[in-house]
Parts: structure tokens; sequence; C-alpha cells
């Protein structure tokens, strides 16, 4: 199978508990290549951009608000299947159905504030990384 990226992000209640350290070793020891990461703060309008598929739903606010309201860390990551596994590695969007052994288990405290992102296609990581990352991510681009 061939190689894959997706994007993630590590949500504003992760940086604030200090457990981005320990969700980039769980992402690199399930085979993850981090091909870009970087820390920022997300404004409500490109929070609501990012979230458009969501504006409708009565969560919409909190949802905005909430992945704005803090330091986040943004992620490509590439493996093959790379989209579906990292989704199997957040857990359950639900903390209290999330697996043993997931992200969102360990780090995740409520359904809104759930320690992660990920890309829940193949067709959404290519927008995602395109709206965060203006360049594609090959792993040898040099840092500027
Ligand atoms: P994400 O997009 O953040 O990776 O999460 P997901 O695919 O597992 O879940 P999704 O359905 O895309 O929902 C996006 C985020 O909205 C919040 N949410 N709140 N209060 C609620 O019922 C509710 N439902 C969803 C969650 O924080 C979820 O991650
Ligand atoms: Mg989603």
């Amino acid at each position: 199978m061939a190689l894959e990226q997706t994007f993630a992000i590590i949500k504003p209640d992760a940086i604030k508990a200090g457990n981005s350290g320990k969700i980039i070793t769980m992402a690199e020891d399930a085979g993850f290549e981090i091909l870009r990461l970087q820390k920022g703060q997300l404004s409500p309008e490109l929070a609501e951009l990012f979230y458009d598929e969501h504006k409708e739903r009565p969560f919409f606010k909190e949802l905005v608000e909430f992945i704005s309201s803090g330091p986040i860390a943004i992620m490509a990551l590439q493996k093959e299947n790379a989209v579906a596994d990292w989704r199997k590695l957040m857990g359950a969007t639900n903390p209290a159905e999330a697996d043993e052994g997931t992200i969102r288990k360990q780090f995740a405290s409520s359904i809104g504030q759930n320690a992660v992102h990920g890309s829940d296609s193949a067709e959404s990581a290519q927008r995602e990384l395109a709206l965060f990352f203006a360049e594609p991510a090959p792993a040898e681009s040099p840092v500027e």
C-alpha cells in the first residue's frame, strides 16, 4: 500500500495539560512520520472555515470557541493507511466510548475537549493539509 498523509491537531486541552509530547510519542510509536509540526493558535475565522461541515450543528459555536481558545499543534502525519490508522489511534469522539490504548481514552476529558483531531477521509485530509500548509509536505523540504 502507498504512503498516505493525514492532518492532525493536538487541541488546546491537551496542550494546556502538557500532553503534547506524549501524544507525539504515541504517533511515532504507531509508525507515523511527522512531516510537519507547528504550534500556533487558530483565529475564530479560521476555526469556522476548518469546521465548516459542522456549521449547522448545535455545538458549532462551542466547538469554534474551544478550538480557538488557546495554543494548538498542527501536524502532517505520514504512513501507510494514515487517515484510518490515525482515527483508530485517536479513539472515539466521546472518550467514554474510546478503546483502551487510544489517545482520547487516555487524555480526553469530554466529547468537546477531546485532545486531538484527525481528518475523516482522504479528501478531508487533502483539504485540511492545503488549508494549513501552503506547500505540500515532502519529508525533505527545507526548514525556513
Ligand atoms: P474531530 O473532527 O475533532 O477530529 O472529531 P471527530 O471527527 O471525532 O468528530 P466530529 O463529528 O467531526 O465532531 C467534531 C468535534 O465536534 C465536537 N463535538 N461535540 N457536543 C457534541 O455533541 C459534540 N459532537 C461533536 C467534538 O469535539 C468533535 O471532536
Ligand atoms: Mg471530524
